[in-house]
């Protein structure tokens, strides 16, 4: 980390419809012109869902066996590079609750992201879908939508990722006709722990100068329930509240506690 200035926060702005900074726009017509292959996998998910944990295990089990280094040599963005920035389809999602929070240290922590301001008017933009790639209710309801109707779709949820590594592991597998012997399988597993993963400077982001890590950590806390330590009781009835007027028309479920 050097001690540069930091560069000025982005603005959030209004992009067809979804809230958004120039960093993931301003590369907008390649992504809309983007060919995918049939073999092309893409990872869709919110912010702070889980995105460096399943990039990584993925990773780990398509090249992890050719070649064993590269999970601690090449930085996970390399590996797994964000579409905007530069398909069956991954798409994690995470409870709102422990998901609004991972948001808001992220947002304290990196200059990537619009100024957070405090909590409680975080918590307030983040249920009016004024976040970068706006509203998180649109976003897991969406996607719940297109698995109906798209088999190539896996959605994973943050919450059974932590509560059995090895049922989930399976499915992707299953998924993606991947047969890893029991010993890669081992491996795989061992890797995309949060310990490991919270040491591994490819997968940790503490090479990135936009984070400040004297802030909050990218590999925070790595739990489920961690908003118990945030929300008010206030806030919880009020969230609640509007959780299910906003997720009356989805069937998707999400555990806050495991
Ligand atoms: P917390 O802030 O709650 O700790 P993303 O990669 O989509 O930005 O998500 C980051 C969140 O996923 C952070 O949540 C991070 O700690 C958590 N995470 C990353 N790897 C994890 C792992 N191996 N196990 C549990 N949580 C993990």
């Amino acid at each position: 980390q050097t001690e540069t200035a930091a560069p000025p926060r982005p603005e959030l702005f209004d992009f067809h419809g979804v809230s958004m900074t120039h960093h993931f726009t301003d590369n907008w017509d390649n992504v809309q012109n983007f060919q995918a292959k049939p073999d092309d996998i893409l990872i869709a998910t919110y912010p702070k869902a889980g995105t460096t944990w399943v990039s990584h295990m993925l990773d780990l089990l398509y090249f992890g066996k050719s070649s064993p280094k590269r999970g601690d040599s090449l930085p996970i963005c390399e590996r797994v590079p964000f579409l905007e920035i530069n398909n069956p389809v991954f798409a994690p999602a995470r409870n709102a609750k422990d998901n609004v929070v991972s948001y808001f240290h992220f947002a304290r922590m990196s200059n990537a992201q619009p100024e957070p301001g405090d909590w409680p008017s975080f918590l307030q933009r983040f249920q009016e879908g004024k976040m970068p790639w706006g509203s998180w209710y649109d976003h897991v309801k969406g996607w719940w939508e297109k698995k109906q109707a798209y088999p190539k779709l896996l959605y994973l949820h943050y919450e059974d990722l932590a509560e059995d590594m090895d049922r989930e592991m399976d499915r992707v597998c299953s998924f993606l006709g991947l047969c890893p012997t029991e010993e890669e399988r081992h491996q795989v597993k061992e890797r995309v722990q949060f310990d490991a993963m919270k040491k591994n400077s490819m997968v940790n982001y503490s090479t990135f100068s936009l984070m400040d890590f004297k802030i909050s950590p990218f590999m925070r806390k790595g739990k489920v329930g961690d908003w118990k330590n945030h929300f008010t009781v206030y806030q919880n009835e009020q969230f609640d509240k509007e959780y299910q007027k906003k997720m009356m028309n989805t069937t998707v479920r999400f555990l806050a506690e495991i």
